[in-house]
């Protein structure tokens, strides 16, 4: 399918400013004939959009039916041509990923032909009908619904932060097969990060250091897609286990902006113990230091598999001055691949990508984030360019973050996974102060400090 790519759009775009002199649409008014919601566009909305654009959903209106879509008409047509819509930043040259919503230049062709016709509805009666959602989550019937306590956003809120801990009901140790992560406040929740535990773990217990104690199931935003994992792996929930929710509440203060959020997670189980376990690589970069005013502040982090391993997808996440992400591989043998490059990030967009052939890469392969941030003017996004920005937990310090599920080809290498991944500077710092404090610190002094 040849796919309209978003450089492909900003490219027209100039061209068609540069001619200057011929109006938009008239190519594809003359020749070809007008397009109608049953025929044309009913089938391409119902592919490509109403996984959002129904009611419940993140976006802000139904175009389930001619009614509902019919005064959105130009809007649909502005959105798909300025190639904000579908939400989608994967530069196609490197990757072809699963759930990627793109349209092909026909559907936006029959788009601009559809609305220069007045957006005529055709015959209704040859319509096709509307996709069902019957059951409230996508994955289908889940095998176990956590609910978090209701939580109050305030009209005040804007950017908030909350870690709750959710009651866990599973009576014995099972397998997550798939997930979905659901706001029930859609207007105010920003996102959510879904954390197993150990049991006796309170909320006191969970930063910092802590953290690194816990398992990240995965997470929610505007777009994310629920999760199922590839055929024959799972990830270890313990009964017991704590669970926490990360909730982000991000919204415009003022009088009635406010509510009332439930998020929930619904998680399918395998029935029995998958025959491969599966985990969740963060290759982080936590020593930020962007200047102010700096365009283009390049960060990276890399992790290197000591084993042949499997890689299911790739979420990249930053903050507000967040600009590109790029993850490439480099193989034993020197070679490189780009396997994912999204080089206009959106921070409104939390995007999972998920490549469509399984990807499996030998020991000793490098997976390099590299990553870059605007503080300046030019991003608009950018709530100060006159602040040195670094890591932090609201929207507007920064996170450089590659997410990736993987897992070990080999069984035996899968107990032992590691989850967090540092730029080779910072771990050479961490061992200068080691080594510092072990000459320092008499070994006995060091280990004598049980609590
Ligand atoms: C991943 C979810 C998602 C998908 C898929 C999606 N949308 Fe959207 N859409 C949204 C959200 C959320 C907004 C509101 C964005 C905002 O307020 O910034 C939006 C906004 C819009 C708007 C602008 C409404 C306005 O206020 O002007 C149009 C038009 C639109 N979408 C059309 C489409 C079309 C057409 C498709 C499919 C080709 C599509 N969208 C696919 C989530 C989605």
């Amino acid at each position: 399918m040849l796919k309209k790519t978003l450089l492909g759009f900003a490219l027209l775009a100039l061209v068609s400013t540069a001619i200057g002199a011929a109006p938009p649409n008239t190519t594809n008014t003359a020749d070809a004939g007008a397009a109608t919601w049953a025929d044309d566009i009913a089938p391409l909305l119902y592919e490509n959009c109403v996984t959002c654009h129904r009611p419940g959903q993140v976006a802000p209106m139904s175009l389930l039916s001619y009614n509902e879509a019919r005064p959105w008409a130009k809007s649909i047509r502005n959105a798909v041509s300025t190639g904000t819509m579908p939400p989608w930043f994967a530069n196609p040259a490197h990757g072809d990923f699963v759930e990627d919503p793109r349209l092909t230049d026909k559907q936006i062709d029959a788009i601009n032909r559809w609305v220069a016709a007045g957006a005529p509805a055709g015959d209704l009666s040859k319509a096709p009908e509307a996709p069902s959602f019957d059951s409230e989550w996508r994955i289908g019937t889940p095998d176990l619904v956590l609910t978090m306590k209701p939580f109050t956003v305030t009209d005040e809120m804007e950017d908030h932060y909350e870690w709750i801990k959710v009651e866990n009901t599973l009576d014995r140790d099972r397998w997550i097969k798939g997930f979905e992560i659901k706001p029930s406040f859609m207007a105010g929740a920003h996102h959510n990060l879904t954390y197993l535990a150990p049991a006796e773990f309170g909320i006191g217990d969970i930063q910092g250091i802590g953290r690194m104690k816990m398992d990240y199931i995965g997470g929610w935003a505007p777009g994310v897609m629920p999760a199922e994992y590839a055929e024959g792996y799972g990830q270890l929930m313990p009964a017991n286990s704590a669970v926490f929710f990360q909730m982000h509440y991000h919204k415009t203060p003022g009088p009635g902006t406010g509510g009332v959020d439930q998020t929930a997670v619904a998680i399918q189980f395998h029935d029995e113990e998958p025959e491969n376990k599966l985990t969740t690589m963060w290759i982080v970069d936590p020593v930020l230091n962007i200047p102010p005013g700096e365009a283009n502040y390049q960060s990276g982090s890399e992790y290197t598999f000591p084993h042949e391993a499997v890689v299911f997808d790739f979420t990249p996440h930053m903050h507000l001055r967040g600009k590109a992400m790029k993850f490439t591989a480099t193989y034993p043998d020197g070679k490189e691949d780009v396997l994912l490059d999204v080089p206009n990030y959106d921070f409104n967009w939390q995007l999972t990508y998920t490549p469509k052939e399984r990807l499996v890469v030998p020991a000793g392969t490098k997976i390099a984030v590299a990553a870059v941030f605007d503080n300046s003017t030019e991003n608009e996004a950018n709530p100060d360019p006159n602040r040195t920005v670094t890591w932090g937990e609201k929207t507007t310090d920064e996170m450089m973050i590659g997410f990736m599920h993987y897992s070990y080809t080999d069984r035996a290498n899968q107990d032992d996974m590691e989850t967090h991944a540092v730029p080779p500077k910072l771990r050479e710092q961490m061992e200068k102060m080691r080594e510092l404090r072990r000459k320092t610190d008499p070994p006995a002094k060091e280990s004598a400090g049980e609590r």
